[in-house]
């Protein structure tokens, strides 16, 4: 019988998810199918209910769903726990299974992108949105010592900050540029640099040279701040990885083949 999955959303026409899962059930020769699926916040509830009697095996959850899955869900991994919030359900033996593999997504696109960095540096996360805390949590999971968060309003990296203790530090927004060295990693996860949108203007001379510097935008792939960094010779990556990468343990779940992230999945996802 044909395994169905989907991506749950509002709006959901944006999302890059069918194309994704869609190249990698025709590449393994999967019967299988994976659909948009728009549901509105008044809905999920009972979307939740009825997906699995229709015959679905679990769903990606995207804007704004991701917060509210994480609750109604029967079982939570322990790093869907570490950010409150899911992008990946598995449906199972009648119960909800809510995972969050944005961490991972990010972790294995740097690791695949910049094959030199090594977590033994401390990392600088510009943002304090949802994005953040996953990327911090997974950072630090990965053995990085300390990140230095800057956001436009500082409350907010305070506060996610003192979820992470002391291996947080917190820096004003106006100051990033003079705190930059002594970092390994530098990630972008606010909107800034998105296609329409205003750019990061920050100036990069106090990044050192082997510094990694990494966006989760990737539209474009190569925003203003991937383009200064590569400019003057810092390894770079984009963030379309993330978003392949983070595919990969719901693809495994829901139809049971680990599947590879190449070339030919980012061309699909690009096309
Ligand atoms: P997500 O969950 O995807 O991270 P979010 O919670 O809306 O999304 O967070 C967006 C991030 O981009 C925040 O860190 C936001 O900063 P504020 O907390 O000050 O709002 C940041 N951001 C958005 N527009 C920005 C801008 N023009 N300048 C600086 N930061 C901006």
């Amino acid at each position: 019988m044909t395994i169905l999955a989907g991506v749950i959303g509002d709006p959901i026409s944006h999302s890059r998810s069918p194309r994704l899962h869609g190249h990698w059930l025709r590449r393994y020769g999967i019967d299988g199918a994976y659909v948009p699926l728009h549901i509105r916040p008044d809905d999920l509830a009972e979307a939740l209910k009825l997906l699995p009697r229709m015959g679905f095996v679990g769903a990606n959850v995207t804007i704004p769903h991701k917060e509210d899955v994480f609750h109604l869900a029967d079982e939570r991994t322990a790093r869907a726990e570490a950010v409150e919030a899911a992008n990946t359900l598995v449906f199972k033996d009648g119960r909800i299974i809510a995972d969050n593999t944005d961490g991972l997504g990010f972790l294995a696109s740097l690791q695949q992108g910049a094959p030199g960095w090594s977590p033994s540096e401390p990392a600088f996360v510009l943002g304090a949105g949802g994005a953040a805390r996953g990327v911090i949590a997974a950072l630090l999971d990965s053995g990085v010592p300390r990140v230095t968060l800057a956001n436009r309003t500082k409350a907010r990296a305070d506060g996610l900050g003192a979820l992470f203790g002391s291996t947080v530090s917190t820096v004003e927004w106006a100051k990033i540029h003079e705190k930059l060295g002594g970092h390994g990693l530098l990630v972008n996860t606010t909107s800034l640099g998105m296609t329409g949108g205003a750019p990061l203007d920050l100036a990069l001379e106090n990044l050192a040279s082997g510094t990694v510097v990494t966006d989760i935008v990737y539209t474009p792939l190569q925003t203003p701040l991937l383009k200064s960094a590569a400019a003057r010779g810092n390894p770079t990556v984009d963030g379309l990885g993330m978003l392949l990468h983070q595919a990969v343990p719901g693809f495994t779940a829901w139809f049971g083949v680990e599947p590879v992230v190449d070339e030919a999945l980012r061309q699909a996802v690009l096309s």
